[in-house]
């Protein structure tokens, strides 16, 4: 791995000219009181370097006669590691991680200019640790007042996310191997969590079954919190209280997937409780289920990145016109945006090192096009939720519709000749996920 993280460097490092990059590491995040959450690297950062360590910097510089990587890392302390687990230190750090020089990261402040005086830019994300920011800035400032001393300098700070969404966007060979494993332990938490759920149980229930199952194959837990929503609570987009016990002609909307060496799937079924949709059930169901086909027939090299939601958008207003939840002519319904109350949010995000990963999704008036190495998500559906307010000329929904929530939501690449669903396994056809 450590050949690939080098030539991501490279990568970045060809697009720097003159200037510095700087990497923070992610700040520890408080649970409560002094007990801290799983520390989970800054994902630039680990996409970078591999560490996975908080308190760390790392400043590229392509310029520098002798260091273009240098890591700032916790120095070996070994009364703190007794506590809080074994630190590399500044000499593995060169070792192990490949940087030109390493130096404690007490010694920030005093090396970090060296690497910036001769730089005619800064390259940094402005991020959520206000301090760090502050440093940057301050850094930045003294170089400023002491331009006409050397002149040399930097003279702009700018942005590193647009340069690493675009890298990110594009998956590696190993990254896609991450990225199947991670889909393949989550499709095996989805399949199972179809046989093991019944009336009677509570929605926490089902929750467990599939974490046990990340945990049991290695990943590192959830990539995001788990939302198992039975009946009504599917209406509820980020459901996560998962305590209600199942009825039997409840829908059970599981939306869950698991990091893998800090990659992420992200998976959606929906399906019967008792086994058997009912037959209001399944005609939504059909429609949310025909609009995920087509929207992921749209997943080609060469197609928008908009195609994919417009095709769910258009499937999902003319199913809920066949129905008579939607009245009026399908093309107006769509402009006006009249399938909203329904189907609020979209299609696709890209999926990677964060499960809302980077990278753009528009380039000003330009569509983004869907290239081989990208994976999104597709995930259509439809919410009936109750005391929805709706536009004039819409007809009162029929209570029989009401309180139905579903979405179903695969991962896929794209590839050189078309797509690849990463999550095909996972039981979505009616007659699979009928029971009985
Ligand atoms: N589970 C988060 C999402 O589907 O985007
Ligand atoms: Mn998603
Ligand atoms: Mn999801």
């Amino acid at each position: 791995m450590q050949a690939e993280y080098q030539k991501r460097r490279q990568q970045l490092m060809s697009k720097l000219g003159n200037g510095t990059a700087i990497f923070r590491s992610a700040p520890m995040a408080v649970m409560h009181n002094d007990v801290e959450y799983n520390y989970r690297q800054d994902s630039d950062f680990f996409y970078l370097t591999g560490f996975n360590e908080p308190q760390a910097v790392a400043v590229l510089a392509p310029h520098h006669a002798e260091h273009q990587f240098v890591l700032f890392v916790q120095p070996k302390d070994r009364e703190k590691e007794v506590w809080t687990g074994y630190r590399c230190g500044v000499g593995a750090a060169k070792e192990l991680y490949g940087a030109d020089e390493a130096y404690p990261i007490t010694e920030l402040d005093e090396k970090l200019p060296q690497y910036l005086e001769k730089a005619d830019r800064i390259f940094y994300h402005l991020g959520r640790d206000r301090n760090f920011n502050d440093k940057v800035l301050k850094h930045y400032q003294s170089l400023l007042r002491t331009y006409p001393k050397r002149g040399t300098g930097p003279i702009a700070i700018e942005d590193t996310s647009p340069i690493l969404g675009s890298m990110r966007l594009i998956k590696s060979k190993a990254e896609l191997e991450l990225m199947r494993q991670a889909a393949a332990i989550a499709t095996e938490a989805h399949s199972l969590a179809q046989q093991v759920t019944a009336p009677g149980r509570y929605e926490y229930e089902i929750q467990a079954e599939i974490e046990h199952i990340f945990r049991l194959r290695g990943a590192m837990g959830p990539a995001y919190p788990s939302i198992v929503a039975s009946g009504v609570n599917a209406c509820v987009l980020h459901y996560i209280e998962n305590d209600r016990q199942m009825q039997d002609e409840d829908l059970l909307l599981i939306d869950a997937g698991c990091a893998y060496g800090y990659y992420n799937s992200d998976i959606t079924r929906t399906f019967p409780v008792g086994g058997k949709f009912t037959a209001e059930q399944k005609i939504l169901y059909e429609i949310v289920l025909e609009a995920q086909k087509q929207a992921i027939a749209q997943v080609q090299p060469g197609n928008t990145f908009n195609s994919v939601h417009d095709t769910a958008v258009r499937v999902l207003t003319e199913g809920l016109v066949e129905v008579g939840i939607l009245k009026g002519e399908v093309d107006k319904l769509i402009e006006e945006e009249k399938y909203k109350p329904y189907y609020m949010h979209r299609t696709s995000h890209w999926l990677g090192l964060d499960v809302h990963d980077v990278g753009v999704y528009q380039h000003g008036d330009n569509p983004q096009i869907l290239q081989p190495g990208q994976i999104l998500t597709v995930e259509p559906g439809l919410y009936i939720v109750p005391d929805t307010k709706l536009a004039e000329d819409q007809p009162a929904t029929d209570p029989r519709w009401v309180g139905i929530g579903i979405r179903i939501e695969d991962d896929v690449l794209v590839t050189s000749t078309g797509h690849e669903v990463l999550t095909a396994g996972v039981p979505k056809e009616v007659d699979q996920v009928e029971r009985r």
